[in-house]
């Protein structure tokens, strides 16, 4: 065993890092000065906190592995689309997961901070690529990355339609795309097709599920989706939200939570909420960490409207 007391580290001998970004002499001289600095002024130099999220530094190398994890995710998928009516292949789910891990490693985001990272978007990838839609709907673009992993997961005639009230954060933007910097309610063309709309704006779900029933929208992503237990872990929770409309009738219409030092209180009483469950099948993606070893951002559920609605 090897002991780094300055690390805080003992680190065993069956594994090592190789210390590529700085030179044993390098490391020295840090160590050198951080000694004259905490014994002269009582400081100490610390490395500045990466601005990237885990998932773009820290992954997966070994290919069989890789394809281990990825059929049992892909077996995983496949019963969770079936609940929501979709019929999938793993065969087609295992080659859109490689192809959503290829795309990611590729992506030219400076930072996916903010955004849905890896677990959300591959879970929003297998989905788009197993519905292929002829219209994504995108609500909430930042600086680009949802907008990337759809234009990845639609085919070449789709097109997407992006929205956010701040365009000035965008790194990267999709050929496929019309950008508009207002809200969606204002959009005035009409939508025909197989239209997907995917939400990460953090708008009132109540407010974009009935926008999209009033328009016929058969696939919605929701973000963000909270629930009455978990509102504290969002700054900004888009209230209601699917999960509380889903579960309407059993939880309160009332409540408080304090989320960074900040109260927040809700009142969701007298909606009528009865025609999302008639209308639409709900499900709420998992945790993937024990396949992608990376959390969830945040909640992403999907709803699809019934057959027989
Ligand atoms: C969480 S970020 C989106 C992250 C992005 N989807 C990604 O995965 O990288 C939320 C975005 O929603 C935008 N936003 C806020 N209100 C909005 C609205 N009414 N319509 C569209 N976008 C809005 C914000 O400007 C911000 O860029």
């Amino acid at each position: 065993m090897k002991f780094d007391r300055d690390r805080h580290t003992t680190t065993s001998e069956h594994y090592s890092f190789s210390t590529a970004d700085k030179t044993p002499l390098q490391g020295m001289l840090a160590k050198w000065i951080n000694w004259i600095l905490s014994k002269s002024l009582n400081i100490k130099l610390e490395r500045s906190k990466p601005n990237k999220r885990k998932e773009q530094v820290s992954f997966q190398t070994e290919t069989n592995i890789k394809s281990q994890q990825f059929s049992r995710l892909a077996e995983c998928l496949k019963g969770l689309f079936r609940q929501i009516g979709l019929n999938t292949c793993e065969n087609e789910i295992q080659k859109d997961l490689l192809l959503f891990d290829k795309i990611f490693r590729e992506c030219p985001i400076s930072s996916l901070n903010g955004g849905m990272g890896y677990n959300n978007g591959l879970f929003c990838f297998c989905l788009i690529r197993a519905i292929q839609p002829d219209i994504v709907i995108e609500s909430g673009i930042w600086r680009g990355y949802s907008t990337y992993f759809i234009d990845k997961s639609i085919p070449d005639k789709s097109h997407i339609l992006s929205f956010d009230i701040n365009l000035s954060l965008i790194e990267w933007k999709s050929p496929k795309a019309n950008y508009h910097d207002y809200d969606l309610s204002d959009y005035t063309e009409p939508i025909n097709g197989k239209t997907l709309a995917l939400f990460d704006d953090h708008v009132s779900h109540f407010n974009r599920i009935k926008y999209c029933f009033d328009k016929n929208i058969e696939f919605i992503i929701l973000d963000d989706d909270v629930s009455v237990e978990t509102v504290h872990s969002d700054g900004c929770p888009p209230i209601p939200t699917a999960n509380m409309l889903v579960n309407y009738e059993q939880i309160p219409h009332h409540f408080s939570w304090v989320s960074n030092g900040r109260k927040g209180q809700a009142d969701i009483s007298n909606l009528d909420t009865k025609f999302i469950n008639r209308n639409y099948s709900y499900l709420s993606a998992p945790d993937f960490f024990e396949y992608t070893g990376y959390q969830n951002t945040s909640t992403t559920s999907v709803m699809t409207k019934k057959r027989c609605a």
